[in-house]
C-alpha cells in the first residue's frame, strides 16, 4: 500500500506493534542478515545518506553530527549492528538489535530499558525514497543511533522503556508515547545559532526536516511536560506543532520524573489539539498554519 507521494516518512514509528507473525525469539530480534544486502540495496543507503547528511548542515544539533562523526555509518553501505553496537557500547552501554519490523509495545520497552535499541534491518525501495510505511534501517539508524552516542539521550530513552514498561500496566501510555513522540521523534532544541533537530523523525526525513525547522506554517513551542502529555500528534503528515527543548540536559530531569501524579493529573482535563496554541505556552514562533490549512481544503 502506497500514500500520496506528499505525506512524509513518519508514520507509525515510535511505538505501536506490527501485524506480521512474531519471528522464533522472543524478543523479535533477527539477525541483521548484513551479508544478504544487495549492491542495489547498498545504493539506496547511499542516496539517502548523502542527500540528508548535506540537508541537515546547519538543521540537525551539534550532538546529531558529534555522534555520527564517531560512529561506522558512511555513504558506502548499510552500517553493520555489530560494528554500530561495538562503538556505541563503549559510549553510552547502548546496542543495536535487528528487528523485522514494527514490534509489540512490551517488547519495544523491554529493549529500550536493557539499552537495545530496535532497528529495522530492511531499506525502502530505490521508487519510494521519501515514504516508509515501517521505520527501516534509514530511519531507525542514520535517525536515531547518532543521538543515543549522547550520555543525556541514552540515559533519557532508557528511562522512557521503563517508563513504558509501567504506563502499559497503568493504562497511561498514550499520554507517555506523546513525550516519546515529540521529543525522540520531532524533538527540537535551541542553539546559540537557533533551533536545530534532535529528533530521529525529522532528522531522517528529506522532507520535514527543512519543514520543521524553517517553515513560518508550525508552531514552535517551549517544551513543558503536561502541556505535552495533553497533546495529539500528527501521524500522516508533518507536525503542526514542535515542542522544543532549552537544552538536551533538560532530558535528564525528564528521565528522573514521578510520572504517577501526572498520570493523575491527566485523568481530568484538557486533551489539546496538535494546532492549538495556549495562553500559558511559551511561543517561540507562532506559525501562521498554512501548510495543514491548505491541507484541508
Ligand atoms: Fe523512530
Amino acid at each position: 500500500m502506497n500514500a500520496p507521494a506528499n505525506v512524509p516518512a513518519n508514520t507509525k514509528h515510535g511505538l505501536a506493534a506490527g501485524d506480521q507473525a512474531a519471528p522464533e525469539r522472543p524478543d523479535w530480534t533477527i539477525d541483521q542478515g548484513w551479508s544478504s544486502y544487495t549492491p542495489a540495496q547498498h545504493a539506496v543507503w547511499k542516496t539517502l545518506f548523502e542527500r540528508q547528511t548535506k540537508l541537515l548542515q546547519g538543521l540537525a544539533c551539534d550532538d546529531f553530527v558529534k555522534g555520527m562523526d564517531k560512529l561506522p555509518i558512511a555513504a558506502d553501505q548499510i552500517p553493520n549492528f555489530e560494528a554500530l553496537s561495538e562503538v556505541l557500547y563503549k559510549a553510552t552501554g547502548w546496542q543495536v538489535v535487528a528487528v523485522p519490523g514494527l514490534v509489540p509495545d512490551d517488547v519495544f520497552f523491554d529493549h529500550l530499558a536493557n539499552r537495545r535499541f530496535p532497528s529495522g534491518n530492511f531499506i525502502r525501495g530505490a521508487h519510494e525514497l521519501d515514504y516508509l510505511e515501517e521505520p527501516d534501517v534509514f530511519h531507525d539508524v542514520f535517525g536515531h543511533v547518532p543521538m543515543l552516542m549522547h550520555p543525556v539521550m541514552a540515559d533519557f530513552i532508557q528511562a522512557y522503556g521503563v517508563g513504558g514498561l509501567r504506563a502499559q500496566k497503568l493504562g497511561r501510555l498514550k499520554e507517555l508515547a506523546r513525550v516519546y513522540w515529540y521529543t525522540v521523534e520531532f524533538g527540537l532544541v535551541r542553539q546559540s545559532e537557533g533551533l536545530r533537530i534532535y529528533g530521529a523523525g525529522i532528522a531522517s526525513s528529506f522532507t520535514e526536516s527543512r519543514f520543521s525547522v524553517q517553515s513560518p506554517s508550525p508552531n514552535r513551542i517551549a517544551f513543558e511536560l503536561e502541556r505535552v502529555m495533553r497533546t495529539n500528534y500528527r501521524i500522516d503528515d508533518f507536525q503542526e506543532v514542535y515542542f522544543v527543548l532549552d537544552s538536551l540536559d533538560d532530558l535528564l530531569a525528564l528521565a528522573a520524573t514521578d510520572f504517577a501524579p501526572l498520570y493523575e493529573r491527566l485523568a481530568t482535563g484538557p486533551n489539546y489539539q496538535p494546532g492549538d496554541v495556549l495562553g500559558t505556552d511559551v511561543v517561540l514562533h507562532q506559525g501562521s498554519g498554512e501548510y495543514h490549512r491548505s491541507k484541508r481544503g
